[in-house]
């Protein structure tokens, strides 16, 4: 937020454009009483309650800005932090956060949501809602890295975040798998457990689903810690040969367990655009990665399935 000026010489029209609050926000019921600015230089921080959530306050170093109260580590109220050089430090486990921006210098936290501020005649408003414009896109880069560096602390909340975001059971799966065949390079038991998972959110009640998904996820995770990610592999360079080869080829690669090849067939199949009229045929890249690493592990192939939904094609059965 931009420096504020003299709260008795301004209004929040009168003030220069350095000392209007940045993203202006928009007046409404939707903001929230804080205090007067010369209450609010005088403390230092105060907390006023939000929609659902606390929010923090600050004056610092010339300027305003507020962030959710409750730090997204494990909750430690912020307003009991420390704030210095424009950097706001958790004083349970010493997480860092850029105070304007709510973003964290330390990933075992997420960022802490942050709130715009309006000035009405040297009195502070803080908006109601946080200024995150896409929670469940946040909450999904935070799968991603909870699972990269493998915290499952950072994983339980995305997963809770994307179903509160309205993100689907399924495309949590999906993106989980995405992440399991992309960082390791072969199937692995965390794998077949997130699907077991999966096959069991339809049983289960609202409230367990998050469980489910986490310990399939986590599993996922823990499979990938120092693992060689996956290789790249290619279709074969040719238009010579007909659906029924590749079929067969593909029967004989997977008896035999020879992964690379059987993966090579069913790629060349998909560049193919073979089987006519299949859905196999409609999938793209990373699906395709999904269904090479299921078909070709013999194990896998009967239980795994085509998680975009509409389908549900048990993967590798179309060239079996
Ligand atoms: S609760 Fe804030 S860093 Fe852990």
């Amino acid at each position: 937020m931009a420096p504020i000026d003299d709260p008795h010489q301004h209004s929040s029209e009168e003030n220069s454009p350095a000392a209007v609050p940045e993203p202006r926000p928009r007046s409404g019921a939707n903001f929230i009483r804080v205090a007067t600015l010369e209450e609010l230089q005088t403390k230092g921080c105060v907390a006023v309650k939000g929609a659902g959530r606390p929010i923090a306050v600050f004056h610092h170093d010339g300027r305003v800005h507020a962030v959710d109260n409750r730090c997204p580590h494990m909750g430690f109220p912020l307003h009991k932090g420390t704030v210095k050089d424009g950097i706001l430090t958790c004083h349970w486990h010493h997480a860092r956060f850029d105070l304007a921006s709510g973003c964290t210098f330390d990933l075992f936290a997420d960022d802490v949501p942050a709130y715009a501020i309006e000035v009405r005649d040297g009195t502070l408003w803080v908006s109601a809602h946080p200024r995150r414009a896409n929670e469940a896109r946040y909450r999904q880069q935070r799968l991603h890295n909870g699972m990269e560096q493998g915290i499952a602390l950072v994983i339980a909340k995305a997963v809770i975040g994307m179903l509160r975001s309205k993100v689907g059971s399924q495309d949590i799966v999906r993106q989980a798998l995405l992440f399991g065949a992309r960082y390791r390079d072969g199937w692995s038991s965390g794998m077949t457990i997130l699907m077991t998972m999966a096959n069991l959110v339809p049983w289960l009640r609202e409230e367990e689903i998050y469980l489910a998904l986490y310990q399939g996820v986590t599993r996922v995770a823990d499979d990938c810690q120092d693992e060689v990610p996956r290789r790249e592999n290619h279709p074969l360079d040719t238009n010579e040969l007909d659906f029924a080869t590749l079929k067969r080829w593909f029967r004989y690669r997977t008896q035999v367990r020879h992964r690379d090849a059987a993966e090579r067939t069913l790629l060349t199949a998909i560049a193919r655009r073979f089987p006519p009229r299949s859905s196999l045929t409609r999938l793209r890249w990373p699906t395709y990665r999904l269904i090479t690493v299921a078909a070709s592990i013999e194990e896998c192939t009967p239980g795994f399935h085509d998680l975009r939904g509409e389908t549900r094609v048990p993967l590798g059965r179309s060239l079996c």
